[in-house]
C-alpha cells in the first residue's frame, strides 16, 4: 500500500509573503548583506541597516504561468500577480495598463530615432505612484492595518488618499507645508487628512519613520516600503509585454527616491532569468533637476558616494528629495550599464513640458520634464545612440503643476495673437468680433 507523505517544504510550498498568499514568494532579503528577513513589517535590514526587498522562486512563478496566460487578463497591475508579493484585494483602484505611445514628433525634436513614451499619466491619480501605492495597500489589508500613512513630495499624497478611500481606510498623508496647493487639495478630496510639515521633504520622511514605528500604520514608503517598491516593476512588465517581450536599447527615468528606476531594471532582470525576452544590455538613463540632484552630481563627479542636498530649489516637487534611500543603487544602476544620470535646470524642464504637450498630446508634470529633458542631454552626451530604441517614463499629469508649463515665459508671451497660439482676450459672442480680430 503507498504510504502519502508530504513533500518537504519549499519556496514554493512553505510561502513567506506577508500572509502566504503568493506562494513564490520565498521572503525578503537585505539587498546589502543578503540576510534573509522574514516578511512582515520589516524594512531594514538588523545587521547592516540596508533596505531589504522581496525575493522570489522565479522557477515557481515560471511553473505556474507564462506571457501566453497573462495575455488572456485584463491589463492593470495584477496581471503580473505571480510577480508581485500580495493577492489581487477584493477592493483596489483600476491601476496600470497605460499605453505605451511611439513620438515620433517629439522623438525627431530632441534628435532620437526611435522614441516611445511609457504614457503613466493616466493613472488613477495621475501619476505612477498608484502602481506603488496598490501593492502596499493589498499588503496592508492583507496584514490587517488599519490606516495608511504616507511621506510625500506631492503624487504619493493623491495615490495614497485614493487608494485608502477604495480600500476603506483612513490615510494619513504627511508633505512638506510648502507643497503645490493643487497636491493637497487632491489628497483632501479624498478624505485623508492632510499633515504639512514645516520642513523637506527628508524633515518629513524622518518624521514618518517615527510615525510607522510607534503607531503602526501602513506607512507605504516606510514600513510597507519592499511591498510597495514592487509596484513599479509593473512599468517595466508592461513595457517588455508592448514591445512583443522584447527589452529597449535605453531607458530614461526620473529619480527621486530612485526606487521606480531600480526596480525596473530588477524586473527586467526577472523577465530574462523566466525566459521571457532575450538578455540585452539595456542603458538605464535618469533625470533629476539641477536644484536637488544629489545622484546626478554624484555620477558627473565620478565618485562613490551621493551626498545628501540639504535645501532642494527648483520647480520639481516631484523630485525634491534631498537623501535619496535608493540613490547609490540607482548611482551603480546608470554606471553599470553605460547610461547617465543628467541634471536639468528648471528653464529646461518647463520648456520639455510644453514640447511634449505640443507635440505629441501628452501633458506631464515636472517629473516628465525633467525626464525629456534628460533625453535630450544623453543624445548629446552619446549614450543614447542614432538608432536607438529609447523608451521614456512620463510618470504623471500636467494637471497637477499647472504653474509648470508657464514657467519661463513672459506674460505677453502668454497672450494669443492671430498666427500665435495662446489665451485671446475676452470677446463678444458675435462671429463678426472673432472674425475682426482674427483678421487685426
Ligand atoms: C511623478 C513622479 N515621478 C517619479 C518619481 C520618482 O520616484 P522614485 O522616488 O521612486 O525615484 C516621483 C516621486 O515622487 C514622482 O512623483
Ligand atoms: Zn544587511
Amino acid at each position: 500500500m503507498a504510504i502519502e507523505t508530504s513533500p518537504p517544504p519549499t519556496a514554493a510550498t512553505t510561502g513567506t509573503s506577508p500572509t502566504g498568499t503568493n506562494p513564490a514568494v520565498i521572503g525578503l532579503a537585505c539587498r546589502g548583506c543578503g540576510r534573509p528577513e522574514a516578511a512582515g513589517l520589516s524594512y531594514v535590514c538588523p545587521a547592516c541597516f540596508g533596505p531589504l526587498e522581496v525575493v522570489y522562486d522565479l522557477r515557481a512563478v515560471g511553473a505556474t504561468v507564462s506571457p501566453a496566460i497573462l495575455a488572456t487578463r485584463p491589463a492593470g497591475v495584477w496581471r503580473y500577480r505571480e510577480l508581485l508579493p500580495v493577492a489581487v484585494p477584493e477592493r483596489s483602484l483600476a491601476v496600470g495598463g497605460t499605453p505605451l505611445v511611439s513620438a515620433t514628433r517629439l522623438g525627431a525634436a530632441l534628435g532620437v530615432d526611435r522614441l516611445l513614451v511609457k504614457d503613466d499619466t493616466r493613472n488613477p491619480t495621475l501619476s505612477f505612484k498608484d502602481r506603488a501605492v496598490a501593492i502596499a495597500t493589498a499588503t496592508a489589508l492583507e496584514l490587517g492595518l488599519d490606516a495608511l500613512a504616507c511621506a510625500s513630495t506631492g503624487n504619493l499624497a493623491g495615490a495614497t488618499a485614493a487608494a485608502a478611500a477604495a480600500a476603506g481606510l483612513p490615510a494619513y498623508v504627511f508633505v512638506p507645508a510648502d507643497l503645490e496647493q493643487a497636491k493637497i487639495d487632491h489628497a483632501l478630496a479624498y478624505g485623508a487628512t492632510v499633515v504639512p510639515i514645516d520642513g523637506t521633504y527628508d524633515d518629513v520622511n524622518r518624521l514618518c519613520l517615527e510615525v510607522a514605528d510607534e503607531l503602526g500604520w501602513g506607512t507605504v514608503n516606510v514600513n510597507l516600503r519592499p511591498y510597495y517598491a514592487e509596484g513599479s516593476k509593473t512599468l517595466a512588465y508592461e513595457i517588455a509585454e508592448a514591445l512583443g517581450w522584447r527589452l529597449p536599447d535605453v531607458v530614461v527615468a526620473p529619480i527621486a527616491s530612485g526606487a521606480m528606476l531600480t526596480r525596473v531594471a530588477r524586473a527586467f532582470e526577472e523577465l530574462v532569468e523566466l525566459g521571457w525576452v532575450d538578455p540585452r544590455p539595456v542603458r538605464f538613463v535618469g533625470g533629476q533637476s539641477a536644484g536637488c540632484a544629489p545622484v546626478a552630481t554624484a555620477w558627473s563627479g565620478g565618485v562613490d558616494v551621493v551626498s545628501p542636498v540639504r535645501t532642494p530649489d527648483t520647480i520639481v516637487r516631484s523630485l525634491a528629495i534631498g537623501n535619496p534611500a535608493d540613490g547609490l543603487h540607482a548611482l551603480e544602476l546608470a554606471r553599470g550599464t553605460h547610461g547617465s544620470i543628467e541634471a536639468v535646470d528648471d528653464a529646461a524642464t518647463a520648456d520639455a513640458i510644453r514640447r511634449a504637450a505640443r507635440l505629441e498630446g501628452i501633458y506631464t508634470e515636472t517629473a516628465g520634464g525633467v525626464t525629456i529633458a534628460a533625453v535630450e542631454s544623453a543624445r548629446r552626451r552619446g549614450v543614447i545612440r542614432p538608432g536607438d530604441e529609447v523608451v521614456t517614463l512620463l510618470t504623471g499629469n500636467g494637471l497637477k503643476t499647472p504653474d509648470a508649463v508657464r514657467f519661463g515665459v513672459a506674460d505677453e508671451n502668454r497672450v494669443a495673437t492671430p498666427g500665435r497660439p495662446g489665451l485671446a482676450p475676452v470677446l463678444p459672442a458675435r462671429f463678426s468680433a472673432f472674425e475682426g480680430w482674427l483678421s487685426a
